[in-house]
């Protein structure tokens, strides 16, 4: 029950916390009746794979301007999409996001696949962003594990075993803090407490929602955790 509290209490503060980020509904846009489009959330999380918040705000935008939908997207030029891309790096994501579009629209009529394993069979779409798109699009109770969230949930639980080891105890220990409820929600205030709070290096419990229930804040080892092998 220590969890679940965690999950209620992150939650409680995702509502006044959440950064504002464009590819985002907020809880209280959602009670005014806003649909989460999957679209937006499949092209932010491909985006936000290998590059930070900042330099794909704009990059989002853009490509919304210019393709507003999948359909959009799976008849633009490769040229064109390529061009575009430039900034982001790793351009085997601008080639997989194209192989994705199209076969969303020639092969589903246009429509995300609304569970976590049909979205994996996608190109380009793994494990991670199969959970996000599920659980942030489709409210689907499946957990998303980043390394922002490996590291919180390594402090919550106090994990001493080093990555990459720890990484299965680690994403089963992060399904015990999801909540039946809002699952989107949760997984995107774990990114943002990994961002702003749980930090890397000097981590700012005094202000976390989960220290009542940090098992490594209790120990006094939160900021030497997820410890690592050494390469
Ligand atoms: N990093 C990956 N996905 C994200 C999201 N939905 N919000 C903020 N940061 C992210």
């Amino acid at each position: 029950e220590i969890a679940s509290k965690a999950g209620t209490a992150l939650l409680d503060w995702y509502d006044v916390h959440a950064r504002d980020l464009p590819w985002r509904v907020s809880p209280l846009a959602r009670r005014d009746g806003a649909v989460t489009d999957p679209y937006r959330v499949w092209l932010s999380e491909v985006m936000l794979q290998q590059t930070t918040v900042a330099a794909v705000r704009e990059k989002y935008l853009r490509f919304l301007v210019l393709w507003p939908t999948v359909e959009a997207l799976a008849a633009a030029e490769d040229s064109d999409v390529m061009a575009e891309w430039a900034g982001l790096g790793y351009y085997a994501r601008a080639r997989n996001l194209l192989k994705c579009a199209r076969a969303v629209a020639n092969d589903h009529g246009g429509q995300f696949p609304d569970q976590a394993d049909a979205l994996r069979d996608l190109p380009g779409i793994g494990p991670y962003t199969a959970a996000a798109i599920a659980a942030i699009a489709f409210d689907r109770p499946e957990t998303v594990v980043d390394g922002n969230v490996e590291r919180v949930v390594a402090r919550f639980f106090d994990v001493d075993t080093p990555l990459p080891a720890a990484k299965p105890e680690l994403t089963r220990l992060a399904g015990r803090l999801t909540p039946a409820r809002r699952p989107g929600d949760h997984a995107q205030a774990m990114m943002d407490l990994g961002a702003t709070i749980c930090t890397p290096t000097s981590p700012a419990c005094g202000i976390c929602p989960l220290i009542a229930g940090c098992a490594g804040r209790a120990t006094g080892r939160a900021a030497e955790l997820p410890r690592k092998t050494p390469k």
